[in-house]
């Protein structure tokens, strides 16, 4: 069977079982071909309060999959890939952050959606980057616990001086390993290109940019703009999406180490064999775990819309 064999063959099954696939932009492009809805973290979420079908597949990393099980419990989630995971996700445990948290009992804590299900249960309201800055000025307070990704977090406390944020030291390995020499080249490279970054980038990169936000914010930015040359700095699917979507633009990526191992440890085959039984893994939790993580995550929703 050849890719778009096997497309047409997914296309086919999940009409028939009733099934929905979300899929994160940073999965690759035969997937999101394939996909119902394809958007970012924030995006994602509110898709999944609303989708109709009874069985969602979601092609992403796991902290997105259980996102969608705590939204919709009653239906069945699959991870397509269980390798899938979010390394940032893993950083802080819930017993960790519940010290933090009793010496700064007067701070709201506020946990990127990249967190597990179990760490959202004792967080006061879910971000993802795209929400984040909305969600922390429309907070009544002044006080901050940003976790885990200190560089989000250092993005978003500049953008509201007025209030305190505390960061620990967490974050994306992939969004974090680009050097502020890398962008120094890619612009001597391309000297007329605006640069677009993802605020998981460290500061010294981030202060490079003409356009820092998340990867909806920076494809819709890329689109809307009269540019015709754009350094991607965010995961490189993006720029390979982008250069589809707008072929008369060119979307060059600002490293080449921006590739996300666990986003792109789905394959087609996957989603093949989840839809034919074979594999994936169903997102099992327990009824108290839902119920609590839901809290910080419809609060997010309310906060971001
Ligand atoms: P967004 O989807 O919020 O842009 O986040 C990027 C990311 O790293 C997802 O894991
Ligand atoms: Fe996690 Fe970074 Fe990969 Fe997103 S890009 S899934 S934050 S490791």
């Amino acid at each position: 069977m050849n890719v778009y064999e096997m497309q047409q063959e997914i296309l086919r099954m999940k009409k028939e079982q009733d099934v929905c696939i979300l899929a994160h932009s940073y999965e690759a492009r035969e997937i999101a071909e394939i996909a119902d809805f394809v958007g970012d973290s924030y995006a994602l979420s509110v898709k999944a309060a609303k989708v109709p079908n009874q069985t969602v597949i979601m092609c992403g990393v796991r902290f997105m999959a259980e996102t969608v099980k705590i939204l919709s419990p009653e239906k069945t989630v699959y991870l397509s890939n269980p390798i899938a995971g979010c390394p940032m996700a893993e950083q802080m445990d819930k017993e960790m952050i519940l010290q933090v948290k009793s010496q700064l009992p007067d701070y709201t804590v506020m946990a990127y959606v990249n967190t597990t299900a179990d760490l959202k249960t004792i967080a006061d309201v879910c971000v993802t980057s795209s929400s984040a800055v909305k969600i922390a000025k429309a907070l009544d307070n002044d006080k901050i616990l940003f976790i885990p990704d200190c560089n989000l977090g250092a993005f978003v406390a500049k953008q509201v001086p007025d209030k305190t944020v505390k960061l620990l030291q967490g974050g994306c390995p992939i969004h974090a390993a680009v050097r502020p020499e890398e962008v120094r080249a890619a612009k001597a490279a391309h000297p007329d290109a605006l640069v677009l970054v993802h605020p998981e980038c460290v500061p010294a990169v981030v202060e490079q940019a003409d356009y820092v936000g998340s990867t909806s914010g920076i494809m819709d930015y890329a689109k809307a703009s009269d540019a015709k040359e754009f350094i991607i700095g965010t995961e490189i699917s993006i720029a390979e999406h982008l250069q589809y979507d707008c072929p008369d633009k060119m979307f060059y990526p600002m490293s080449k180490h921006l590739i996300c191992p666990n986003m792109k440890s789905t394959t087609l085959v996957d989603v093949y064999r989840v839809l034919r039984g074979e594999f994936g893994e169903e997102i099992v939790m327990d009824e108290k775990t839902i119920a609590s993580a839901r809290r910080c995550i419809d609060k997010m929703i309310e906060l971001g819309g």
